[in-house]
Order: structure tokens, then sequence, then C-alpha cells
């Protein structure tokens, strides 16, 4: 029972980044284009504030259940005296899943707080190159992620 609470848990942490990057990148940035720059921008900021937020909550239960699972069925294959080795698809998720980690942590330490500063001191061209760079990583993070879940759920 456990097992399966932090495997829900694990999932639904992935919907809410993965299912987030897919909605920003393929629907609410091209819908932008009937707004001026700076109203673009801002609200590009408001949305990135709280998305953000929730991605960073969603790290930690990703993480944090996916290693549980892990230490969990290396205990019980002990328990029971067989040997544990990763599975290549656990070993490929957990892989690719810190480097999506660490994409986050560059995207909201560098180029988005770059954004903010930007915005906040009204330099507009500077804000809207930091978006393209928060962008690009988003796009990035996205594949990797449409790739951890075929992993996952494929092998
Ligand atoms: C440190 C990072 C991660 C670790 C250690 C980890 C570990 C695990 C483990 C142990 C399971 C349970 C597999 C089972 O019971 O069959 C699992 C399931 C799953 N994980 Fe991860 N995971 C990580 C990151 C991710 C990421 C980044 C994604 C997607 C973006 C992801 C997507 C999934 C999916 C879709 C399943 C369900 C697979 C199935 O039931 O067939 N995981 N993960």
């Amino acid at each position: 029972m456990l097992y399966a609470t932090l495997k829900t848990l694990h999932l639904l942490a992935v919907v809410l980044w993965v299912g987030g990057m897919v909605f920003v990148l393929l629907f609410l940035r091209p819908a932008l284009d009937q707004l001026a720059p700076p109203e673009r921008l801002k609200l590009m900021r408001e949305v990135l504030r709280r998305f953000f937020t929730a991605v960073a909550v969603a790290l930690v239960v990703l993480v944090g259940s996916g290693l549980w699972m892990v230490g969990r069925t290396a205990r019980a294959l002990a328990g029971s005296g067989a040997a544990f080795t990763w599975p290549p698809d656990w070993v490929a998720m957990t892989v690719l899943g810190i480097g999506m980690a660490l994409i986050f942590v560059f995207i909201r330490t560098v180029p988005y707080r770059r954004f903010v500063q930007a915005l906040a001191g009204a330099d507009l061209p500077a804000a809207a190159a930091a978006l393209g760079v928060i962008r690009r990583w988003v796009a990035v993070n996205a594949v990797l992620g449409v790739v951890v879940i075929a992993v996952a759920a494929l092998f």
C-alpha cells in the first residue's frame, strides 16, 4: 500500500511537471502573440513564478519517491536473500531524472533570475532574451521528460 501510494505521488509529480511544460510550450506561448511585449513578459513572469514553485515541490516528491521505491525494492530482495541489481529502465529514469532536476535548478537560478531582474529594471530586450533561454531549456527538459515516460512505460 505504501509502495502504491509513493508510485501514485511519483506519477502525479510527473503529470504536473511534464504536463505543465508541454502546456506552456505548445499552448500558452503561441497564444501570447496576441499581447504586446510588455504585457506578454509580465504575464510570463507571473505564470513562471507559480509554475516553478510547483515544479520545485514536484521535484522533491518525484526524486524522493523514486529513490524510496528503489531502496524499498532492494531491501525486500535482500530480506529474501536475493541480490538486487538496478533494472536498466530504472537506471535510465534515475540518470535522466537527475539530469532534468539539474537543468531545472539552472533555469530557476540563472536565466529566470536574469529575466525577473531585467523586467524589474524595465529592460525589455534583456528580459525577452532571458525568456528565450528559459524556453530553450524548458523544451530540452520537456523532451527528456517524454523520453523518460516512454522508457518507464515501454520497458
Ligand atoms: C531520481 C529520479 C527517479 C527515480 C529514482 C525513479 C524511480 C522509479 C521507480 C523505482 C519506479 C517504480 C517502477 C515500478 O514499480 O515498476 C518509477 C516509476 C515511474 N517513473 Fe520514475 N524515477 C525517477 C524519475 C522519474 C522521472 C523524471 C519521470 C518522468 C519524467 C519518471 C516517470 C516514471 C513513470 C511514468 C513510472 C511508472 C512506470 C510504470 O509503472 O510502468 N520517473 N520510477
